[in-house]
């Protein structure tokens, strides 16, 4: 069983950002985006609807995140301090040495390399800090720029589940990308 001690909050820094810990008043941005169609189309989560949903989940988030089953961070942009996004280990699964990956951006931020450079941060400490063996992360097939950011991080495609969500109304494909701690 995987160990994980963090007395305080892992803060992260990469060239252009900083994740930080995630607080209550990141609940607007975190609204924008839950509440936004284009962020949320790949995302298997209905739409926000007001900003207090938004407040309860980061504080779910929290009891998570001390339960030790998910580790979220908020990305900034080193230079402003301007929220971009989210990132996190969402279900963290530390009797199998492994997690799944999940982020989400605003629209206005999407194109610059943020993604890839927030998940090469997250692997680097899920692999050498925290030891997990492999980490996961679930796509939809349509969601191209995701599968081209986790190709871009050396995952590679390993299972594919023909309509086994429903999203939209409707059935639909999910694919599973992962990587392994080499
Ligand atoms: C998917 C998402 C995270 C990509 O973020 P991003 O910051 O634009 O990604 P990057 O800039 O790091 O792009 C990495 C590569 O993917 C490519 N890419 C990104 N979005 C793309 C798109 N929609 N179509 C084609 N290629 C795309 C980039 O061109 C780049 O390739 P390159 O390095 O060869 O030029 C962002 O669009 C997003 O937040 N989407 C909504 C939430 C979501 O779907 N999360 C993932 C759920 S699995």
């Amino acid at each position: 069983m995987l160990e994980i001690h963090l007395p305080e909050f892992p803060q992260l820094e990469t060239e252009r950002l900083i994740l930080r810990q995630t607080e209550l008043s990141d609940a607007n941005v975190i609204f924008e985006m839950r509440a936004c169609a284009e962020v949320m189309k790949y995302i298997p989560v209905p739409l926000a609807t007001k900003v207090s949903e938004t407040e309860d989940y980061i504080q779910s988030l929290q009891e998570r995140m001390e339960n030790k089953e998910c580790i979220n961070w908020t990305i900034t942009l080193k230079e402003t301090g301007e929220m971009i996004g989210t990132i996190g280990f969402y279900r963290m699964k530390l009797q199998h040495y492994r997690t799944e990956i999940g982020y989400m951006f605003l629209p206005q931020f999407y194109g610059k390399g943020y993604a890839s450079e927030a998940v090469l941060r997250l692997l680097d400490f899920g692999f050498s800090t925290l030891r997990f063996h492999s980490i996961e992360a679930v796509i939809y097939p349509d969601n191209i720029g995701s599968i081209r950011v986790v190709e871009k991080c050396g995952f590679v495609r390993e299972a594919y589940f023909k309509e086994s969500e429903f999203h939209g109304e409707q059935f639909v494909d999910v694919a599973v990308y992962s990587i392994l701690n080499k």
